[in-house]
């Protein structure tokens, strides 16, 4: 029978122990503050940011909401980053993405102070978990190790399969798990006999973007595999980017979607906010 990973319970527990920490320094006088900026009426971001001012409400720490018009300019959303960055009342910033088409992203991320990169996205964030270095890491990989490690999940020896090579999941996914010491292997759209390669795999993190494109074709009998996509389908129900129904049989663990890796995200950020002052 395979374990299914309860994202869900995973990221609750997380929660319940950094409110623990939170409820701890402020009884040291410390107060913790998110400000969360979202530009527009995207509903899908307005969901996303809902999520994480409960979640800041439920550990304690304070979010501060800067809901600005989808017309702003760059320069004054840049003027607005700028200004929090120099607030010492504020410790970390959030950028709700996507933003608007007029607004440069790159720009946008590149103007966060990288102390305050709860999100993990600046380039010197990016660097210095590349090179081993201490810094903010991308929240949904970040939170996909923790779904191995409180899952008992060894990664160290693992043949450690990625596929999906975005900045955001699939590169960061990558350098994580070479930290704790899996052979990585980063396939994408490009790669030749992507099945063979899955194939290798005993750990398997999916983030293509594609509903249920992974079968049990690409999966080795007994691997731990990942599901880091979400979509909906024509009858309007959540899956991921691999068929679940399909490789059920054939798999050690697997995340569901939904209830896998989607919640550990927002775990993983409240987790950033709360080493940003430790
Ligand atoms: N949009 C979708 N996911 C994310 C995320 O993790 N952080 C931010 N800032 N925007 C997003």
């Amino acid at each position: 029978m395979a374990l299914i990973i309860d994202g869900k319970k995973i990221s609750k527990e997380i929660k319940d122990e950094l409110k623990e920490k939170v409820t701890a320094l402020k009884g040291e006088g410390k107060n913790i503050a998110l400000a969360v900026i979202q530009v527009g009426e995207d509903p899908a971001s307005s969901v996303y940011v809902n999520n994480k001012k409960k979640a800041c409400e439920y550990i304690g720490i304070e979010s501060l909401s800067f809901h600005l018009p989808e017309t702003i300019t760059e320069e004054d959303l840049l003027e607005k980053i700028k200004e929090l960055n120099q607030d010492e009342k504020v410790n970390g910033i959030l950028v709700q993405l996507p933003l608007p088409k007029h607004i440069d992203e790159d720009k946008v991320i590149k103007t966060i102070a990288p102390e305050k990169d709860v999100d993990g996205f600046h380039p010197q964030s990016v660097g210095a978990l590349s090179i081993g270095q201490k810094g903010f890491v991308s929240c949904t990989p970040a939170g996909v190790i923790q779904l191995l490690k409180r899952s008992g999940i060894e990664i160290a020896g693992k043949e450690c399969v990625v596929i999906g090579r975005s900045n955001i999941v699939g590169k960061p996914m990558a350098l994580l798990l070479l930290r704790e010491n899996g052979t990585v292997t980063i396939a994408h759209s490009r790669t030749a006999n992507l099945k063979e390669v899955a194939k290798r795999a005993d750990i398997l993190v999916v983030a293509v973007g594609k509903p249920k494109m992974i079968d049990s074709s690409y999966i080795k009998e007994g691997a731990v595999v990942i599901d880091v996509g979400i979509h909906r389908n024509e009858e309007n129900k959540l899956c991921g980017d691999v068929d679940y129904d399909d490789v059920i049989e054939h798999v050690s663990a697997i995340t569901p979607v939904p209830g896998g890796v989607g919640p550990m995200t927002i775990a993983m950020l409240m987790n950033n906010c709360v080493s940003s002052i430790e």
